[in-house]
């Protein structure tokens, strides 16, 4: 049996590497962690591998994570099932009419449309997967894709963890002001598109844009001056960020950690090595 966190969905740019980092460097307990950027959840399987939390609020825009999360959380056995089925069909013609039916209007807690989803995401190019403005999703079947083998075990122990998670699908906003003073808050979210211009490119219709960037920098810095410890992982350094935090490359992530948790950190041997020697840089704005 695999000791790794469970993985559910093929996602490129997952922070599972960034989380993986952060436990290393004794990331401390927490009652309440809140991720409000969800995608594949890499950081919250990570850290609830761990049990660095008792409860958690997940939540992200997009309908079709939050409802591969709701169904796995409640009905693993049939999410499992359906994945198997897939494995069974699994083919190129099999592979575009899923595509085309992920499309199809989408209920609230559908276990096919989870297993729909994943089985879409771990044979798609490049693992990820495009969106026009109408919030159609657009994925294309990576030709050299190998044979499809559902991860059954990962459906199964996400499941177990996300017992104690409360699934919403919600913008960030809203999910930023459940945050208390001592819990752990998340963050990462979509980069900008430098094209603002193209048909078919985001997360969703309604793009993160550079005003949502900027709120919810203030947001954060808010929650972290009230106490919570917050982790944001972005795509370099932002200035607009730097003042109540320190920054850090985990790979070619920059991490922003606030100064309660940075401090921690620091402190622990286990950062200095494995954060700081091997895999961060010190990153410091001038
Ligand atoms: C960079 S991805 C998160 C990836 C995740 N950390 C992982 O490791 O898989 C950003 C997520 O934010 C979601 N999102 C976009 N705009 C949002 C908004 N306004 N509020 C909440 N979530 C949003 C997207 O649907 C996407 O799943």
């Amino acid at each position: 049996m695999s000791r790794s966190p469970p993985r559910i969905l093929n996602w490129a740019g997952s922070k599972g590497r960034v989380a993986k980092t952060l436990v290393a460097a004794g990331l401390p307990g927490y009652d309440c962690y809140h991720e409000p950027f969800l995608g594949s959840g890499a950081a919250f399987f990570c850290f609830g591998h761990e049990k660095l939390f008792a409860k958690a609020f997940l939540s992200d825009t997009n309908p079709h994570i939050v409802n591969m999360f709701r169904s796995i959380q409640s009905d693993p056995s049939l999410v499992s099932n359906k994945l198997k089925l897939h494995a069974l069909l699994d083919s190129a013609v099999h592979y575009a009419s899923v595509a085309y039916r992920i499309n199809e209007s989408l209920l609230d807690q559908v276990p096919e449309k989870s297993a729909d989803f994943i089985y879409l995401l771990a044979g798609a190019f490049h693992s990820t997967w495009y969106e026009t403005l109408s919030g159609q999703i657009r994925l294309s079947r990576d030709p050299g894709v190998s044979e499809y083998k559902p991860r059954l075990w990962d459906i199964q122990k996400a499941s177990e963890q996300l017992q104690s998670a409360h699934v919403q699908k919600r913008d960030f906003r809203l999910s930023l002001e459940q945050v208390g003073s001592n819990d752990l808050l998340f963050l990462d979210p979509p980069y900008l598109n430098a094209s603002e211009q193209q048909e078919q490119r985001g997360y969703n219709s309604k793009r993160f844009s550079r005003s949502d960037f900027v709120e919810l920098v203030e947001r954060t810095s808010a929650a972290a001056a009230s106490g919570a410890d917050v982790i944001f992982c972005w795509s370099g350094i932002e200035p607009l960020l730097s003042k109540v935090g320190r920054w850090s490359w985990i790979g070619r992530d920059a991490v922003w950690v606030s100064d309660g948790l940075f401090e921690h950190l620091r402190s622990a041997e286990t950062f200095l090595e494995v954060a700081f020697e091997k895999e961060c840089k010190a990153a410091t704005l001038k």
